[in-house]
């Protein structure tokens, strides 16, 4: 069974490195009206949900459009003095939604939800990645993105009303570094 190996193989230690929470994903709302190709382009990592596996720094991703309602997702951290990059693919997997992307490293792994909350296109988005496990209880994900490595205060407290008013927890949100960036490249 490929889809039991990749559970126990990816999503397991995921759990383990993660809080798990109790039931099952909420259901936020998302960004109305997404237009994808807006959204492509580059967005720096201002915080996030704790993600074990992103030690790195300077987080960034580059968003390109492949089809109507494909991307090609490339990115890239520097991670002990070396910049490192993983290319990934994403599709809008309902098109009556179109802000509920998701997104793979690898052609072995299923799409992970990379939902759209909330986005401008031009300074800010929202990111929430949230898995069910057997509807039990629930892994998630989240990211504050901007155009810019650093974003107003007022943006980020806006950003976690939203993500308050929508049942995601981020008591566990931290800033990403984003200092230095370009010198050592
Ligand atoms: C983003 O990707 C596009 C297409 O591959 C490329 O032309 C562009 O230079 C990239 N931008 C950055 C900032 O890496």
């Amino acid at each position: 069974m490929k889809s039991a190996l990749v559970l126990v193989v990816l999503i397991f230690p995921v759990i383990w490195a993660q809080v798990p929470h109790w039931g099952p994903c909420p259901e936020p709302e998302v960004q109305s009206a997404f237009v994808l190709k807006q959204f492509m382009g580059r967005w720096f990592e201002i915080a996030k949900l704790p993600a074990q596996f992103e030690k790195g720094r300077c987080i960034e991703t580059n968003f390109t459009l492949t089809t109507d309602s494909s991307i090609r997702v490339v990115s890239s951290e520097i991670l002990k003095g070396e910049l490192r990059k993983i290319v990934g693919t994403g599709v809008i997997e309902d098109q009556k939604n179109p802000a509920k992307l998701g997104i793979s490293y690898s052609y072995v792994l299923p799409y992970s939800p990379y939902w759209i909350l909330s986005t401008d296109y031009v300074s800010f988005a929202l990111v929430y990645s949230c898995t069910d496990i057997l509807r039990l209880f629930h892994v998630d994900f989240a990211w504050i993105l901007g155009r810019t490595r650093s974003l107003p205060d007022s943006t980020i407290q806006k950003a976690m009303g939203v993500f308050a008013y929508n049942n995601i927890d981020m008591t566990r949100m931290i800033p990403s570094r984003q200092q230095g960036c370009d010198k050592t490249l």
